[in-house]
């Protein structure tokens, strides 16, 4: 470890782009298999992980939903997410915004209730056991219709006080922001916050309607706003945040080597980005080796780094009197090791 990678690994940091499903590392997923009497089409960890190598998002997306199979209970999910806090806790994460996709499960049969009760009980041991925070955001599936997605978050009314917003993810092409106009109209009414994927393999277009049609607070990904300096000017100004994610771009080919990614481009342009980890599983790491690959990459400096990190609580939907002990927790953890 560099000097540089032990300053990452301690700051304090908030994930704000991760999707619990994907964080399903293929030890559990043979763990799950076994206990619950599920075939994976895979004889070993190894071939598991032999089979993670994808040209576009839809070539993953098949895999990650297959791979999703072996979670049916609540005590699946409850692992799932537990093996993720602990992971993020060592990477120095103090709080974690997770994305969870109901309809993956809920179209195999299990209960709206066994995911989400799992997830907000690892979430609140988390916070015992890590002093790690976390919300719950509920994204619709953008490759489903509309109707869909309208009927997931009826399912979830019961538990609208413990999700703090609504996503869209999943095959992003062909499926543009406008074709949730009305659920997230509807998810806005009932005090949902907002985001949505737009622009990582989509155009800027899709970033657009996601700002115009959708009113979103946050942009999961958003590299393709780069193509529209006119978008960059005003993601800039209305200080927009992007939740980028390294790995899961070069793995997704959204960039062809981590040296021509874009993330210290984006600071430089004004643009609030922030660093993630995505699909940790299938992209070779969590948080901190998204940072730290990407800072070797780019030859990202301390400062860089810092305002990464500051990013991530600025554009959380934590409170302000939240955000506000994190940063002055930065600034301490900066100035200790100056
Ligand atoms: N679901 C899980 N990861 C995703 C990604 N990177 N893009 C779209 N949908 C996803
Ligand atoms: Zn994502």
């Amino acid at each position: 470890m560099t000097d540089l990678d032990t300053f990452i690994t301690g700051l304090p940091k908030a994930e704000l782009h991760l999707h619990i499903e994907g964080s399903l590392e293929p030890e559990l997923m043979f763990e799950l298999a076994g206990r619950n009497g599920v075939e994976i089409p895979f004889a070993s960890v190894e071939e598991v992980r032999a089979a993670y190598a994808f040209s576009n998002l839809q070539d993953f997306l098949d895999i990650y939903y297959a791979g999703a199979n072996v979670l049916r209970t609540r005590q699946d999910f409850h692992d799932l997410a537990a093996a993720y806090f602990a992971r993020a806790a060592a990477d120095g994460v103090v709080h974690a915004e997770i994305m969870f996709d109901p309809q993956t499960h809920t179209d195999r049969g299990i209960a709206f209730a066994e995911v989400i009760e799992g997830l907000l009980s690892a979430m609140a041991e988390a916070e015992a056991k890590h002093g790690m925070t976390s919300k719950l955001i509920l994204s619709f599936l953008r490759h489903l219709p509309e109707e869909a997605a309208f009927e997931v978050l009826a399912m979830a009314e019961p538990w609208l006080d413990r999700i703090e917003a609504v996503g869209l993810d999943s095959s992003e092409v062909g499926h543009p922001p406008v074709k949730f106009a009305q659920v997230f109209e509807a998810a806005r009414a009932k005090g949902l916050k907002l985001t949505a994927h737009a622009g990582e393999e989509g155009p800027p277009e899709y970033v657009y309607q996601a700002l115009d049609v959708l009113h979103v607070d946050r942009i999961d990904h958003g590299n393709r706003a780069l193509e529209a300096p006119v978008l960059v000017d005003r993601l800039a100004e209305m200080g927009m945040t992007l939740t980028v994610c390294p790995l899961s771009n070069l793995k997704l080919c959204v960039v062809d080597d981590l040296a021509n990614h874009p993330i210290d481009r984006m600071l430089a342009l004004g643009l609030k980005a922030t660093v993630n980890s995505d699909d940790p599983a299938y992209f070779g790491g969590y948080i901190g080796d998204n940072f730290k690959a990407v800072a070797k990459a780019r030859g990202l400096d301390r400062e860089e780094i810092v305002q990464l990190a500051r990013n991530s609580f600025t554009g959380s939907f934590l409170p302000p009197d939240a955000i506000a002990t994190h940063l002055e927790k930065i600034e301490t953890y900066v100035a200790a090791h100056a």
